[in-house]
Parts: structure tokens; sequence; C-alpha cells
């Protein structure tokens, strides 16, 4: 067990919770909201654990008030949550469900009145099915509507947001959705996901433009799923090319284009036999680089890989999923390795180191670049006490020690602007259901109700102090 050492964060430091509409919502027939991809996949049997749906979830859609008193009463000074695509335009485009947008207005209206700093994504995986039947992320058009969508809901939710983030871990849309098909839409195809990875880019940086234009005085933000991949052997060649070539389909193939105008020069090449990126026209990378006001930055574990040899089975450990295809196109010599432990219920190493350095990366490649946690928390296998308390040690270990190794980075020079806990509450967690337990508060499935574990109220006294205690 190891302590905070009394680390105190920087006056004005941000501290959130984060959740996404799927995950969350349910009432997903309702209020006019259309149907999403995940509904479709979700439906689908076989793709997700227990043939769980996002239906109802923790029916945050009807119960927001009371999520609200607690998002209030953990004293969270921001809150970060995703609009649902399908909800404000059920088709994928316009007219405007207006039930559907007055959803989030009363949130907003919610989460000000108590002193909160809304923080809303805009695309957090629900695409909707229309666009999805229409191409989806490997169409061109897709990125195109989505900045229609981005103007049309900054137009009328505008400056109550305080950030607006346009998209939530692209690289999860582009190769889970579309090269290993762990994720909604289920596709694997390998030439897709790149196409995808391209539009989601594209789409970053029209959206962006849109809600500078409609809501002048929001931040504008973009959140990554940046990965730490270290070389089995760091005194290998071999492996430590095999770094780069996941690097670059991981984190460069986004930070290129959307922070530089460019996409890498290696990762055309790695990727040459798979496609001619002839997806890519003119201007299209000058677009997707816009200035953001701050670049959100996810976090849970990091990645081992070495040059696989080609003889004997290769190892795919990568932590992301357990799909038969791979996500990591065109890397086919590159064997993924489990790290070392101990681990969360996902899996997923606990290694904090990999926060500081992942967080000074950044700050050293992009120089000024005001940084947010948007994500970081564990999932583990709770159990709720006789007394119907959920004593969640290891969840507090892992967040003071991910919380420290952020105090670390901003000691060190980063500019972190602020932590988000992922996530408020128990919910669904994509292709494992709702079997993996992520929550500060847990949710009872059966009886919806709510409950602070241990970990929530040890993160409210963070927020109280500004910094961990000892
Ligand atoms: C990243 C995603 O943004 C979120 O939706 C997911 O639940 C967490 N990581 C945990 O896997």
């Amino acid at each position: 067990m190891s302590t905070g050492n009394g680390r105190q964060f920087p006056d004005g430091f941000v501290w959130g919770s984060a959740t996404a509409s799927y995950q969350i919502e349910g009432a997903a027939k309702e209020g006019g909201r259309g149907p999403s991809i995940w509904d479709t996949f979700s439906h689908t049997p076989g793709k997700t654990l227990n043939g769980d749906t996002g239906d109802v979830a923790c029916d945050h859609y009807h119960r927001w008030p009371e999520d609200l008193g607690h998002i209030a009463d953990l004293g969270l000074t921001a809150y970060r949550f995703s609009i649902a695509w399908p909800r404000v335009l059920p088709g994928g485009r316009g007219p405007l469900n207006r039930e559907g947008l007055d959803f989030y207005s009363r949130l907003l209206d919610g989460l000000l009145e108590r002193g909160i700093q809304p923080v809303a994504t805009l695309y957090h995986w629900d695409l909707p099915q229309d666009l999805e039947d229409a191409g989806g992320w490997p169409a061109r058009d897709t990125a195109y509507r989505f900045a229609e969508y981005a103007e049309m809901v900054a137009g009328e939710l505008g400056d109550r947001v305080h950030t607006w983030t346009t998209l939530n871990e692209p690289w999860c849309s582009a190769y889970l959705g579309y090269a290993s098909g762990a994720h909604a839409p289920g596709r694997a195809e390998p030439a897709a996901a790149l196409a995808a990875v391209h539009h989601l880019n594209l789409a970053h940086g029209l959206a962006g433009q849109a809600i500078r234009r409609a809501a002048p005085s929001a931040q504008l933000s973009l959140t990554l799923n940046l990965h730490v991949i270290r070389p089995a052997d760091p005194a290998s060649e071999a492996d430590l090319d095999a770094v780069r070539r996941i690097d670059a389909l991981a984190n460069r193939a986004f930070l290129g284009p959307v922070l530089e105008g460019a996409y890498p020069d290696d990762l055309l090449a790695d990727t040459a036999h798979v496609t001619d990126w002839s997806f890519v026209r003119d201007g299209d990378t000058a677009a997707a680089r816009i200035p953001l006001d701050v670049l959100g930055v996810n976090y849970y574990s990091t990645a081992l890989v070495r040059r696989w040899d080609g003889t004997g089975p290769r190892s795919e450990d990568d932590g992301h999923d357990d799909a038969a295809a791979s996500p990591w196109v065109g890397a086919d010599d590159v064997e993924f390795i489990r790290p070392d432990g101990p681990y969360t219920a996902m899996g997923w190493n606990i290694d904090p180191s990999g926060m500081t350095e992942l967080l000074l990366r950044i700050h050293r490649e992009y120089p000024g670049q005001p940084l947010m946690v948007t994500e970081n928390g564990a999932a583990f296998a709770d159990t709720v006490s006789p007394d119907g308390v959920v004593h969640d040690p290891l969840r507090v270990d892992y967040l003071r020690d991910h919380i420290a190794a952020v105090g670390t980075a901003v000691d060190a020079g980063a500019e972190v602007r602020g932590y988000f806990a992922w996530s408020l509450m128990d919910n669904f967690e994509w292709s494992f259901g709702f079997d993996r337990r992520f929550g500060l508060i847990r949710v009872d499935y059966d009886t919806l109700r709510r409950t602070w574990k241990d970990s929530a109220h040890w993160y409210s006294g963070v927020i109280a102090r500004n910094g961990l205690g000892d």
C-alpha cells in the first residue's frame, strides 16, 4: 500500500469524473432517440458478454437529477459526459430532435447551478446506425455529417459547455470498430480501419472549426487514448522497431495530423501493403490540425511488444480485446506480451509510472500544449459487505498512485490542468457488458440503486484537500 505523501495540486486544478452516453443513459428508444451502432451490435448474439445491452444501463436518462446530486456531493469541480448523436439527430443528420437536446440542456443547467464545469464529448462511439449503413467512419461523408452535428449542438448549447471535446478515443472507433471487430460496428476490414482513422481526424478538425464559430468562448479539446509502449528487450533493435510501429498506429496516427498537420512517413510506409492512403485529400491534414485549448489523455496501463520471429503462435496479449482479428493493422510481425502485474479485472497491468511517462512525453514533444487526464481508473471485482458497503481498497490504491503520478508530471513541468476518474458509476463496459465495474459509485443493476464505494468517499476527500493525504 502506497501513500500520497501529502501531495498538493496547483490552485484551480480540475477534479472531475467521467461517463459516456451509451454506457449510462439507457432509454434507448425514448425521447425520439434513433438507433446507434452500439444498439445494433449489443443486440447481435455473441458480441457482448452475457448478451448485455445499453437498453437500460444505469437509467441515467431518468435518474439524472439523482446523479447530479452525487456529482455535487462528491465535490467534483467538473463533470465529463457525452452527448448521444442519435438522441439529438436520430438519423445522423438534421433536423434536430428537440426532446433529445433538451435532456442535455437540463443537465447543463443543473451542473452550472451547482458550479460544476461541464465537459461535453460529442462522440463517444454511438454512431447513428443510418450513418453506418451509409458506410460508417471509413466513408468520408461521415466526417461532414459529424461537423454538421457539432455545429448544430454547439450552436444550441454553446458556451454553457465549458469544454467541448470532439471525439473520445478515435483509436477505439477506428481499430476496434473496423479492424478487430471487438467493438461496434464489428467489421474486420484493415484498410477500412485506416480510412476510419483518417475520417475521424478530419471529422475532429471540421467539427473543431464549427465549434469555434458557434461557441467562441468555450474551450476546445480532443481525447486520445495514447499508448505507452515498451520493448520486451530495450537492447534489441527489432523490439525497438516494433515499438516504433505500434507507436505510429496508436499514437502518431492521431497526434501527427491533429497537432502537426501531417501523417508520419513511417506510418504510411508501414501500412502501404494495406492501403495507399488515397482517401487523404489535399487540405485534409491542414483541416485536422486545429489549435487545442486542451488535449485530453486517457491512461490505464502500458503495452509490451517485441518483433515476432514467425515461429510458434504469435502472442497478441495487448490488453484491449479478445477478438479473433488484431486491431494492429499491418503490424503482423509484432507480438504483444503480457506486462508484469498486478492486474485489474480487465487484465490490464497496473503501472502508474506509465502515466508520468506519457504526460511528460506529450509535454516534451508538444511544449506549451495544456493537457487534461480525461480518464483514469480501474475495474475490480467489487463485493458488497453485509452492511451494504463496498470496500474497494484496490481501486483507492490505483487512483492514489495514478494521481500521484500525475503530480510527478506536473512537478516536472507538464501543464496538466486536471484529472477525471473513470467512472462516476459502474456502467456498460462495452463488449464486457456490466461484468466489469469501474465506478466510484456502485450501481445495483436489479434495483438501479446507487451506493458510494469507499473510493468515492476517498476521492471526495482528495478534491476537498486539492491533494492526496498521507
Ligand atoms: C475508455 C473509454 O473511453 C470508456 O468508454 C471505457 O469504459 C473505459 N476506457 C474503460 O475501458
